[in-house]
């Protein structure tokens, strides 16, 4: 951690720090546009801060032109523990992944609160969800998002139906929009601004509340409710 983190969050006692991070080998599945919407949605409530771990820098750019202090943009060594972010008063770590394999990510994943696990409703992204879902089997808390849905497409319900095979699945999902990389060309988030993609980031963002406070009963707009099953709950944002 920087200086910089030291003069934008204030140093306090140690308090929780909790962990999500935003995975998925496939390169293009919104592991970023997740990150960042999750990260700025959170911002609100919680000190944020985000990782980019990626070499491409997507988030990293996108930090670059948003003009905000918050989230706080961390350089982050991915083998050593992250002690001094917890010292930096940071309460919610959010780590955006490069495509691959990089090969710290069994351990980090292990050491997360929270895996989201972005996917496109395609049959190439939905049968690299199997290995990912072994590859996941142990961890306690992860679930697919679904990403870039196309409107009123009936891809969506074979694709939930195959993921809620293979794992939990997110009761919110992300339509295909306009809005999400509109925000991102000022380093901005959907969910800083209104409308549907606003609605669907801070409905995953609720989501996102509910399993790190151990608890995944939500409806799909994000209410605290009943799941469906025990894995793979109805997904929530209908395709519009
Ligand atoms: N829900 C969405 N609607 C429209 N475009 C999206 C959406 N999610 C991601 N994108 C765009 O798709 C591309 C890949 O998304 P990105 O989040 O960078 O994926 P990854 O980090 O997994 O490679 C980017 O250009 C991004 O702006
Ligand atoms: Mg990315």
């Amino acid at each position: 951690m920087g200086a910089s983190l030291h003069q934008r969050i204030n140093v306090r006692a140690l308090m929780p720090m909790q962990t999500v991070i935003l995975h998925t080998p496939k390169g293009g599945s919104g592991k970023s546009t997740l990150a960042r919407e999750l990260a700025v949605a959170a911002a609100s409530t919680l000190q944020v801060a985000l990782a980019d771990l990626d070499p491409q820098g997507t988030t990293s750019g996108w930090y670059q032109r948003r003009g905000a202090v918050s989230p706080v943009l961390v350089n982050m060594d991915p083998a050593k523990p992250t002690w001094h972010l917890v010292e930096a008063g940071v309460e919610l770590l959010v780590i955006d992944t490069p495509p691959g394999q990089p090969p710290y990510i069994g351990k980090l994943l292990a050491s997360a609160d929270l895996v989201l696990v972005p996917v496109r409703p395609t049959p190439d992204d939905l049968l690299a969800a199997a290995p990912i879902a072994s590859s996941l089997a142990r961890h306690p808390a992860w679930a697919f998002v679904l990403s870039q849905v196309p409107p009123r497409t009936r891809l969506l319900a074979g694709a939930l139906r195959q993921l809620a095979a293979l794992g939990r699945v997110a009761p919110v999902h992300f339509t295909f929009r306009a809005d999400y990389p509109a925000a991102a060309i000022s380093g901005q988030a959907a969910s800083e601004f209104t409308g549907k993609a606003s609605e669907e980031a801070l409905g995953l963002w609720a989501y996102v509340q509910t399993i790190l406070r151990g608890s995944d009963a939500v409806t799909p707009n994000g209410k605290a409710g009943r799941p469906d099953r025990a894995q793979g709950h109805r997904t929530g944002s209908s395709s519009r």
